[in-house]
């Protein structure tokens, strides 16, 4: 993880080999870069005056100082407009600048937020505790890599990496917030990280067991609880869907319960639930073969449940959470259910399976009936659900959907600040109707012609939670990034931690 320190010092004195330098979209660098500008003979208003640097979101300019400034080269990063600021922009420069600070064989950076000056050419107040932890967050999650299954080359000499980023403040009182600020940022990043790793790694490394160990370890070095269930007592409890989708697989299931217990009083707790799929081949109504290897990453929200919860304990926030993760591989097999068979829930509800690869809502459902022993204020599923998710909104948001208008409100008002975005659909009368089954109660997909397949899977859920306020969120089209940008680089992004930790956060 690279080293972020906080020092209050002006920029005209800050010696480094590369100074990162935020800058606004406007017509000239404006009197917040006066000084700047003028040590470096006016190179930075010629570039804005000839269009080769604005200051726009996430362009770079990397200029040479040596001679005529205190820092070696100066790293100019746009931040956007002043009007349209927030701290999501200043997450995504961090990243930008310091990817290319790395990527420029820079060992070493400092960050010029001097926040009166920042603040006053905003024309808003950004406080150093805020401005820090979204530095640091964004610098952590862009460098991101994950080479584990990487051999070193002897020949080949090791990337080159940024290894310390100096944070430059304004005051004593900047100092000390930005130090928390930091390492608050820094808590975070390494749990959205943890969230990845896990997405990453394949399947026979990432297996249900393997899941339960790491939330296991983080429980250790975090502070929470994790007790984990296997076939014999899920079995027991009467989770023949869960059950019945795990007998398919060799690997055997695993129900990961971590408990949380921030808040003082015993106030009832939010639960957090993550469909926890380490492998999904469709089961006998098979996938195709192109593409199936992405289904490593089918445990996605369980990901993001594991990471939320080491991100909660580790910046201590005073709440009780509970994080549930129902975990299995979905397998053809001489064993395996078969379309048509029909199962029986932990809540007693039979269900149909007319398709063994809608396996996410029948693990889900056992999980959502276990949640109601906590009298949850409020119960959080995420799932990598469904493939009908990208097609309406890409990877750009994820879908929520649930039983509790001021819940969905929090929760994509938390995706706005932390950019993990939210898109609500509806649930309607209409979409239940389509999950009744003939022979059962119900059925694991709507009939041919329904469509609206991300609605008729939480439509499914919905039967589960009885009166709990409770939302669903489909994070099949975010949970892996299309592309490379700012601080999520193609891949595993680790969706939902910031996401859940901002929601969680804004309710203490
Ligand atoms: N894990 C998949 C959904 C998925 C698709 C996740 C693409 C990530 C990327 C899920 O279990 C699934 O197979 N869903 C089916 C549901 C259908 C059978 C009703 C789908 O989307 O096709
Ligand atoms: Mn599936
Ligand atoms: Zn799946």
């Amino acid at each position: 993880m690279i080293k972020i320190t906080v020092k209050e010092e002006n920029h005209s004195r800050h010696k480094t080999p590369c100074l990162i330098v935020p800058c606004l979209d406007q017509e000239t660098p404006g009197p917040y870069l006066n000084s700047l500008d003028q040590a470096l003979n006016k190179v930075i208003s010629q570039s804005y005056k000839d269009r080769r640097f604005q200051g726009k979101l996430n362009q770079t300019l990397l200029l040479n100082a040596k001679g005529l400034f205190t820092a070696d080269h100066v790293l100019l990063v746009g931040v956007g407009k002043a009007d349209e600021f927030n701290l999501e922009k200043l997450r995504q420069a961090s990243a930008s600048s310091v990817k290319l600070a790395q990527k420029s064989c820079f060992t070493k950076a400092g960050f010029d937020f001097a926040n009166k000056a920042l603040s006053k050419a905003l024309g808003k107040k950004v406080s150093a505790q805020d401005g820090t932890q979204a530095i640091a967050e964004g610098a952590a999650l862009g460098l991101y890599r994950f080479d584990e299954y990487k051999s070193k080359s002897k020949d080949e000499p090791p990337p080159s990496q940024i290894k310390e980023i100096v944070v430059l403040v304004d005051s004593k009182q900047d100092l000390a917030q930005g130090r928390k600020g930091v390492s608050r940022g820094l808590t975070i990043a390494s749990a959205v990280m943890e969230a990845r790793s896990l997405q990453s790694h394949p399947s026979n490394k990432a297996t249900p067991s393997y899941l339960a160990q790491t939330a296991r370890a983080l429980g250790r070095k975090h502070g929470f609880t994790c007790k984990v269930l296997g076939p014999g007592e899920m079995n027991k409890l009467g989770m023949g869907s869960l059950m019945g989708v795990a007998q398919g697989s060799e690997e055997p299931a695993r129900f990961i319960i971590m408990e949380y217990s921030g808040a003082k009083k015993k106030g009832s707790p939010v639960v957090l639930v993550g469909k926890g799929v380490t492998f999904d081949t469709g089961g006998i109504s098979l996938k195709p073969s192109a593409s199936m290897d992405e289904m490593k990453m089918d445990m996605s929200g369980a990901a993001a449940v594991i990471g939320a919860m080491a991100a909660v304990a580790g910046v201590k926030l005073p709440v009780n959470v509970i994080g549930l993760v129902p975990a299995t591989e979905n397998m053809p097999s001489g064993k395996a259910i078969k379309p048509g068979d029909i199962l029986t829930s932990m809540s007693k509800k039979t269900i149909e399976v007319l398709n063994t690869d809608a396996e996410g809502r029948l693990i889900l459902c056992d999980a959502l009936s276990y949640a109601e022993r906590y009298k949850p204020r409020a119960v959080i599923d995420l799932a990598t659900l469904t493939g009908a998710v990208l097609h309406a909104l890409g990877h750009q948001a994820a879908a929520i959907m649930g039983n509790d208008d001021a819940l969905i409100a929090d929760l994509i008002a938390s995706g706005e600040e932390t950019g993990e975005r939210l898109w609500q659909l509806p649930l309607w009368p209409e979409h239940e109707k389509a999950i009744k089954s003939d022979v059962a109660d119900l059925k694991n997909i709507a009939g041919p012609g329904v469509g609206a397949g991300t609605i008729t899977g939480a439509a499914f859920l919905k039967q589960f939670v009885g009166d709990m306020p409770w939302v669903h969120i489909d994070i099949a089209g975010t949970a892996w990034g299309g592309e490379d940008r700012h601080y999520v680089s193609k891949g595993p992004s680790g969706y939902g931690v910031r996401l859940l930790l901002r929601y969680l956060e804004q309710l203490s």
